[in-house]
């Protein structure tokens, strides 16, 4: 069923759990989340980048494809079709195209700009019952090409950027995207109930979910965190499964080439680690 990210968002904090987002890069990546998603009755909600929009052919490709896989599957869990920092124009293009929710990223741009842009957003895309997240701070490392030193935001900017009717907030705690370096310092749990304290009930959203551990998503989710993304942790499972078919010789018995048996251990590990996300971010059997 798709559906705007608004009410699964509203049940999770209430509920303390976090809805999972993950990015889907093609067909297979969005069967497999979907299935799993499906399997422990998880809500979801399916992140697009405007580089894997592009790379699917379009948003309107992608939209046409999820709507269709969804009742062909007969996917019965509350599924969200989500543009991942989005830029304004890509913004305009997903409320056109069909998705239910959107990610406008301002946060490169001053204060002044981010809150002029996003609550022009805001009324596009509630007037077409399209969900949006509006983003604070800057989230660290590079998603899908778009770099970010990683700045930690401004609690009294998040209240201004939450009081333009955002549905959810997504604001720069110390997450980075990408695999977290050795050294990486943790989340700001601080930063994070300083924001919490002054935006009030909007669900906060946290970026870079890939490599953190158990102990700080749950303390996160505590905080009020009730959506997070995950995009290189399916990668790094795909990756891996397919190369050790390869290496393995796996390729070359019978007719193990064929892109169905070739893409089939990836494609399960996909399923696996959306499964083992939903396990700690307590979101199955809330559909
Ligand atoms: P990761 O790639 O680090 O999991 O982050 C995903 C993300 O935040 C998408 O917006």
């Amino acid at each position: 069923m798709l559906v705007n990210a608004k009410e699964m968002l509203d049940k999770a904090l209430a509920g303390h759990y976090a809805v999972p987002q993950f990015n889907i890069n093609n067909l297979e990546w969005t069967k497999s989340v979907l299935l799993a998603c499906e399997e422990v009755k998880s809500p979801v909600i399916l992140g697009v980048s405007e580089g894997a929009g592009k790379y699917m052919t379009g948003f309107k490709t992608v939209a046409a494809m999820v709507k269709s896989m969804d009742e062909t599957l007969g996917i019965t869990v509350p599924v969200a079709l989500h543009l991942d920092h989005g830029t304004y124009e890509g913004s305009k293009a997903c409320i056109e195209a069909g998705f239910t929710s959107i990610m406008f990223d301002g946060s490169h741009y001053d204060i002044e700009e981010n809150v002029a842009k996003t609550k022009e957003l805001v009324k596009l895309a509630h007037d077409k019952g399209v969900s949006i997240e509006a983003e604070v701070g800057g989230i660290g490392g590079v998603e899908d090409g778009v770099a970010s030193d990683g700045e930690k935001a401004d609690p009294a900017e998040c209240k201004m950027v939450a009081d333009l009717g955002v549905d959810f907030l997504a604001a720069g705690i110390g997450n980075i995207h990408g695999v977290y370096p050795a050294d990486w310092k943790g989340l700001d749990f601080s930063v994070l109930a300083a924001i919490k304290e002054q935006i009030g009930e909007v669900p906060l959203v946290l970026h870079g979910g890939s490599g953190i551990p158990e102990d700080q998503i749950k303390k996160a989710i505590s905080l009020g965190v009730s959506k997070i993304n995950v995009n290189t942790e399916l990668q790094l499972v795909f990756a891996k499964a397919t190369r050790e078919y390869v290496e393995a010789g796996k390729d070359k018995e019978g007719k193990g080439y064929d892109p169905r048996k070739l893409l089939k251990p990836g494609t399960e590990a996909i399923i696996n680690e959306c499964k083992n996300k939903i396990a700690v971010f307590g979101s199955a059997n809330k559909a």
